[in-house]
């Protein structure tokens, strides 16, 4: 049933015609028959009011029924046929059917907002991928036209430049793998292999993994404590231990010659440690934090790609902390160092 409302087109269209009728009737009584106003003045009256009430109710009815079915017909043709016939006919109102088309027209406006962001998004992250590659491409392939030209004969200098073509390579590797993972993490296709490891262990390992990049750097790499006992994690062993040596070449790659790089796994409540990598380097100034785990970001983009980072390391590190369900988090300050830390859950069944 459909609610009638003031209308006020009705309402002065009702007014005019009631009043031109009952006008009308006053003339054709009091100058064609000459007839006295008391003996017709209260039915003149009582037929405007008549007239009015009934006009008004014709006119704002109709003229709802036609904005109702021209409202319906536009709805009609911007929602998809399949859902049409379901929800139209819910609405015999038409405020109710004004309000949804508002409601759909700003979905639709999310909906593009939504897909334009997604769209630069893409073409800034494929720009990213292209410009990587090629850095290092444009490196092999000026070594190998210049091997290939023929005119180095000597050999020491030839073998600088095949070693620079192998490094070349290299770098390209890394980037496909690193750029394969983040892929197969976005699009839910990595799984994890939980298992229950010591974390200890596992911190060993990567300071061996890295020993010759520490040496380097001068940068004496040290747990916080000594850990007697072994501490069990549930967790992807080999997907953590990548974290822990993202994390940890980041600290040698930033930090400064002869600084410590030290890492410390502490207890928390409810099942949880919190791993720690703390360096004593060049810190990362505020502004910077909130994007630092985007890909491709680096701070200092000039210095940070002599220094071969594509910025994908702790992409890659967020991507691995959230799969597991966990949290990893960043303190930093200019010139003073930074501390990455991230939570694991310990592996229940085995003592402490
Ligand atoms: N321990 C740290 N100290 C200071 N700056 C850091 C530290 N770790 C990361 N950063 C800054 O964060 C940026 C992003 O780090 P990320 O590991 O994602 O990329 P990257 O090291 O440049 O390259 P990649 O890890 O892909 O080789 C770095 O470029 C660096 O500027
Ligand atoms: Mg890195």
């Amino acid at each position: 049933m459909m609610r009638l409302k003031y209308n006020k087109a009705s309402f002065l269209t009702a007014l005019i015609f009631s009043f031109t009728a009952v006008l009308l009737q006053f003339l054709l009584l009091a100058f064609v028959f000459k007839l006295a106003f008391a003996s017709y003045g209260l039915i003149l009256l009582l037929e405007f009011f008549g007239f009015f009430i009934g006009a008004y109710l014709i006119l704002s009815y109709t003229l709802e029924r036609f904005l109702f079915s021209r409202v319906k017909e536009l709805y009609a043709s911007v929602i998809p046929t399949t859902s049409y016939v379901s929800t139209i006919s819910q609405f015999t109102d038409i405020d109710l059917l004004t309000s949804n088309l508002k409601k759909l027209n700003s979905d639709k406006n999310l909906e593009i907002d939504l897909l334009k962001k997604e769209q630069a998004y893409r073409r800034e992250f494929i720009g990213n991928i292209a410009h990587e590659l090629k850095t290092p491409l444009f490196m092999i392939e000026g070594y190998v036209l210049t091997l290939l030209e023929g005119g180095v004969e000597d050999k020491k200098t030839i073998k600088k430049y095949l070693s620079q073509t192998a490094k070349g390579i290299d770098r390209l590797n890394f980037v496909i793998k690193d750029l394969d993972l983040i892929t197969k993490f976005e699009s839910g296709m990595a799984k994890l292999n939980w298992t229950s490891f010591n974390i200890i262990e596992t911190i060993k390992n990567v300071f061996e993994l890295v020993a010759r990049q520490a040496q380097e750097r001068k940068i004496s790499l040290k747990m916080d404590k000594v850990y007697n006992k072994p501490i069990q994690v549930y967790a992807d062993e080999e997907r953590i231990q990548q974290v822990l040596t993202n994390l940890i070449i980041n600290s040698l790659k930033y930090g400064i010659e002869r600084g410590t790089t030290e890492v410390g796994v502490e207890i928390l409540k409810e099942n949880k440690i919190l791993v720690r990598i703390t360096d004593n380097g060049e810190g990362i100034n505020e502004e910077h934090l909130p994007r630092l785990f985007e890909r491709f970001y680096r701070v200092d983009k000039t210095r940070n790609r002599n220094q071969g980072g594509s910025g994908l390391g702790l992409a890659i590190v967020k991507h691995i902390i959230e799969a597991h369900h966990e949290k990893i988090f960043v303190e930093s300050e200019a010139r003073v160092g930074s501390e990455f830390s991230f939570s694991l859950t310990l592996d229940q069944k085995s003592a402490l």
